[in-house]
């Protein structure tokens, strides 16, 4: 058994009380390998900007949980060699789909758990998430637990009205589970198409796909009902246009590639919304600088030449995400 406190790393509790009062958002990034993670304390150091580091099961098979974890307590140090004096970083499961995985990364020092039982019926999701709160909260970890579900990687059917998370559910769900934060349906959802051209309209000068808005509606009633709780936004990449263009440019297939628009992450970012899961952006901004370094310099075969590029840009949208997106800059002084 480790304890993530003995590793420095730190769980969400008072990150997120802090960015709900504060009207700010905490950045979730994902990451797989040492350029992602670096590019994240880098722009977190630079920013001081607390944030969670987040371990899905894809990246479990990638990297080896194990490594990860290594990874993110080498993080901490890393970014105090950086001159950030006192990091807030939180090692963060996402989407655990059992007790027996949220347990093993309790015990072996990650400071948070996402369990997402949310495809399961409503009594089952209760239970599982309650027995996964019980054993976490021994060790101070904190969880997130989901109501509704999302179209994408969860469901195969677009984002409509009859998955959206319930308002008159979430009273009773946060009480009988004892979650701490809770990821909401409201029409966004994960990877690069969040949306089907026929749910779209289209800008007459660009030609580019305008996504139908998030149901801030259902947002501000479950705020009404559970005041000062924190709310998730997954599926929260806004597929920025420059990257879809750059990848589309050389040599890549991405037509109608669409996400979130960022002011509707701003303004959710000001409401109880605190933590914004960010993913797919940080996939295209890679995919874009070695793409175009492959593109340019066909000779080029070191990997530092074309990662440490994916690298920089990395950063560059991480630092962009948190100054201007969620305003979390200067919040981990
Ligand atoms: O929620 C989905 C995340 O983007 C992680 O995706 O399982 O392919 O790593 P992944
Ligand atoms: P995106 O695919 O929109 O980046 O969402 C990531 C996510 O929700 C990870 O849990
Ligand atoms: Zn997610």
């Amino acid at each position: 058994m480790v304890s993530y406190k003995e590793l420095g790393l730190v769980n969400t509790r008072e990150m997120f009380a802090k960015a709900v009062a504060g009207g700010y958002a905490i950045p979730a990034f994902n990451f797989n390998n040492m350029e992602q993670l670096q590019a994240i304390i880098q722009a977190a150091a630079e920013t001081k900007s607390p944030v969670i580091l987040q371990v899905s099961s894809g990246a479990r098979k990638y990297a080896n949980q194990t490594l990860l974890r290594y990874m993110a307590e080498g993080a901490v140090e890393y970014a105090k060699e950086l001159g950030w004096e006192h990091p807030q970083i939180c090692l963060h499961l996402d989407h655990g789909n059992s007790f027996e995985l949220c347990k093993s990364c309790v015990d072996m020092g990650f400071s948070s758990v996402m369990i997402d039982a949310s495809s399961l019926p409503y009594e089952e999701n209760i239970a599982l998430t309650k027995q996964v709160v019980d054993y976490a909260h021994q060790y101070d970890v904190t969880v997130e637990a989901e109501l509704g579900v999302l179209a994408g990687v969860e469901d195969e059917v677009s984002a409509e009205e009859s998955h959206y998370t319930r308002p008159e559910e979430v009273i009773d769900f946060a009480t009988r589970t004892g979650c701490d934060s809770l990821a909401i349906s409201i029409g966004t959802s994960h990877g690069a198409y969040k949306f089907k051209p026929e749910q779209c309209t289209r800008d007459p000068k660009t030609g580019r796909l305008v996504p139908p808005p998030l149901a801030f509606d259902v947002l501000h009633e479950i705020e009404k009902k559970l005041p000062g709780f924190p709310i998730v936004l997954h599926g929260s990449s806004s597929v920025p246009q420059e990257y879809v263009d750059i990848i589309n440019e050389h040599g890549g297939k991405l037509p109608d590639a669409v996400g979130i628009p960022e002011e509707q992450l701003r303004e959710a970012s000001k409401s109880a919304v605190c933590k914004i899961n960010i993913d797919s952006d940080s996939r295209l901004a890679m995919t874009a600088a070695v793409r175009k370094v492959f593109d340019e310099k066909p000779g080029e075969f070191d990997p530092r030449k074309y990662l440490g590029p994916a690298r920089d840009e990395m950063k560059k949208l991480y630092m962009h995400k948190i100054v201007n997106v969620l305003g979390s800059d200067g919040k981990a002084l």
